[in-house]
């Protein structure tokens, strides 16, 4: 399958957004991961619609909008008009999850599906037919720069394998949290093909450090 990179912005200098942005899509990022978080479903609060809008005016990246925000369905229009090419939401958040696949596909936008690290993943089973990618959190969402939980490779393989075996082998797998250049190739190599990476990638020097994931993911 094809391998992704997608540089999570909550780890970029905010206030050289467009400068951060440009260096990694430069370096070769195919995907912008853009996390958004309400206070609610999570306790942080990050970034919304105006700063997606302003980077959609300075970016060509694909913008992989990950929703931590309860009952998502409030807010689907509005991510796909400020610019969002794929939207994630989480399971746990939404009151009807099908109303909420229904929406982002009826705006033509891709649709990713997520669970907790706590969730099993059966909660994504009743949708896989109708999802373009899983997302398996590998921390507790709602924070960067946390430490990747161990057991996090076991569930992608079994993702992997669920996804397999029920007909959908060209969903694709993105894993978000503590993937670092030392664990990539373990997350890679339990089936993930679309990877996430905040601190690791904009902690320091974020051309440098996206060159160094691709290298290790297209080696
Ligand atoms: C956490 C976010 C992640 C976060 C990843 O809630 O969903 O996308 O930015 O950051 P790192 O790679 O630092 O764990
Ligand atoms: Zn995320």
């Amino acid at each position: 399958m094809n391998k992704i990179l997608a540089p999570s912005i909550l780890s970029a200098d905010f206030a050289h957004l467009a400068r951060d942005v440009e260096a990694v899509t430069k370096a070769g990022a195919q995907y912008l991961h853009i996390d958004v978080m309400d206070g609610i479903f999570v306790p942080s609060i990050s970034i919304g619609f105006p700063v997606i809008e302003s980077l959609r005016r300075v970016s060509d990246a694909v913008f992989d909008v990950h929703l931590m925000v309860t009952d998502p369905l409030r807010y689907i229009d509005r991510f796909a008009d400020a610019g969002a090419d794929i939207i994630t939401f989480h399971q746990e958040a939404c009151f009807d999850c099908d109303l909420v696949i229904d929406r982002i596909r009826k705006r033509g936008k891709k649709c990713g599906m997520t669970i907790r690290p706590h969730t099993g993943i059966e909660a994504l089973f009743p949708y896989l037919d109708r999802l373009d990618m899983v997302l398996l959190m590998s921390v507790e969402p709602g924070f960067g720069g946390q430490s990747y939980i161990p057991s996090s490779t076991e569930k992608i393989r079994a993702m992997r394998k669920a996804l397999d075996e029920r007909g959908f082998p060209e969903t694709d797998l993105e894993v978000d949290g503590g993937i670092k250049t030392g664990n990539l190739k373990e997350v890679l190599s339990a089936g993930a093909n679309v990877i996430v990476a905040g601190s690791a990638v904009f902690g320091e020097d974020p051309a440098k450090k996206t060159g160094e994931f691709l290298e290790i993911m297209n080696g």
